[in-house]
């Protein structure tokens, strides 16, 4: 059932560009406009949200992060992500109006159960974001909106976040679009880049594929990687660094670079090797710019700096030991492409190792107990 491929892994990396195709398909009408025949919430109810919460474990956590700034940027509506196990311990604000999301691509992990459990109790509407049809997290819920990525069989989730991004993005468009937000005009705009980047993973299946793999073999011996992203480039070096925890069983970090200056930057020795994913320059602000005096700081103090930058961007090469293109896309697309080179790099390092990269040593696909 690897079709081919030397691990599930390898084969579920390869399935994302359908995994993020499947998850769009049928839920745009012929004008284009998003209808989720699964939000089976009272429209006044979704109108009158006035908080989101979101709450998953693990790679789940980092793609309910992610979505958090297109949430916000999109529908105004303030968005808290936070760890199930953590939120249903602290006594959280949570009322009618508040919007859980609980994102999952097992459907079973009880962390997240126990979570939204608690939410349901103090009256909140709950969505799941699952993968696993009549699983307990979308039985439990309100409505749920299916991730369509295709069993996940190697532990660490790869197409799963993926796809959990794209089922995000579809409900904050769908909420922007119900409570006619300024945006509702530029939603064709947004789903026309969201459709083209399924071509867009397959470009890089296709084109760095061997780079990544010679950058592994070459550091096989590394103590420690540290990953740097700013905006929605945070989750994604934060979610780079679990993949390599969990495979390689390396120490890895990621940081939002920003916070270089105010700790970190002490851990950079000579020969660190720090993998930095840079924002767009067509993106917000200054933020390219500033992400490029990052990797200047770090190879100031001798790091060995990977960067994964958009192609086109020369001016990174100058400071980068190696750069990984990718495609061009808009800043809140790009996880759904800088992520790939993060999954790859940590699979190939622990196949270098001689490692099982589809079952991680004291790691269980679903976290059935609390
Ligand atoms: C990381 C990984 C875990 C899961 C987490 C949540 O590669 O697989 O961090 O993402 O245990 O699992 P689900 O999504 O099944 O609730």
């Amino acid at each position: 059932e690897k079709g081919g491929f030397a691990s599930f892994m390898d084969k579920e990396i390869h399935d994302q560009p359908q995994a993020v195709a499947d998850t769009l398909l049928g839920r745009l009408d012929t004008e284009g406009r998003l209808t989720l025949d699964e939000m089976h919430i009272d429209e006044n109810v979704l109108k009158s949200v006035d908080k989101i919460v979101v709450i998953a474990c693990g790679t789940a956590a980092y793609a309910g992060q992610v979505a958090k700034y297109a949430i916000e940027h999109w529908c105004r509506i303030p968005t808290e992500v936070e760890l199930a196990h953590e939120f249903r311990y602290r006594d959280p604000v949570v009322t009618e109006k508040t919007l859980v999301v609980a994102i999952s691509q097992s459907g079973e992990t009880m962390d997240t159960i126990m979570a939204v459990r608690h939410a349901r109790q103090q009256g909140a509407k709950v969505i799941a974001i699952c993968n696993t049809f009549g699983s307990t997290i979308p039985r439990e819920s309100d409505a749920a909106l299916y991730t369509h990525a295709g069993p996940e069989i190697a532990v660490a989730s790869t197409k799963a976040f993926l796809s959990q991004v794209v089922a995000c993005y579809l409900l904050g468009l769908y909420l922007a679009q119900l409570r006619g937000n300024k945006f509702r005009d530029e939603i064709g705009t947004i789903l026309g880049e969201l459709q083209s980047i399924p071509a867009k993973i397959q470009h890089i299946l296709d084109e760095t594929k061997s780079q990544v793999l010679a950058l592994a073999d070459r550091n096989q011996d590394v103590g420690s990687v540290l990953f740097l992203g700013r905006h929605v480039g945070y989750p994604v070096a934060m979610e780079g660094a679990l993949k390599l925890k969990e495979l390689a069983y390396i120490h890895a970090e990621g940081f939002a670079a920003g916070e270089l200056k105010h700790g970190p930057i002490a851990l950079i020795d000579d020969g660190q090797l720090v993998i930095i994913v840079v924002p767009s320059k067509r993106g917000r602000d200054s933020l390219h710019a500033k992400v490029i005096s990052n990797i200047q700081e770090v190879r100031a103090r001798g790091a060995n700096t990977v960067v994964i930058a958009e192609e086109g961007d020369e001016e990174v090469d100058q400071f980068a030991s190696e750069v990984i293109y990718v495609p061009e896309t808009t800043t809140l697309m790009a996880p759904l492409l800088t992520t790939l080179p993060l999954q790859i790099f940590a699979m190939e390092l622990a196949t270098a190792k001689g490692l099982d990269v589809d079952q991680p040593r004291n790691l269980a696909k679903s976290v059935t107990v609390e």
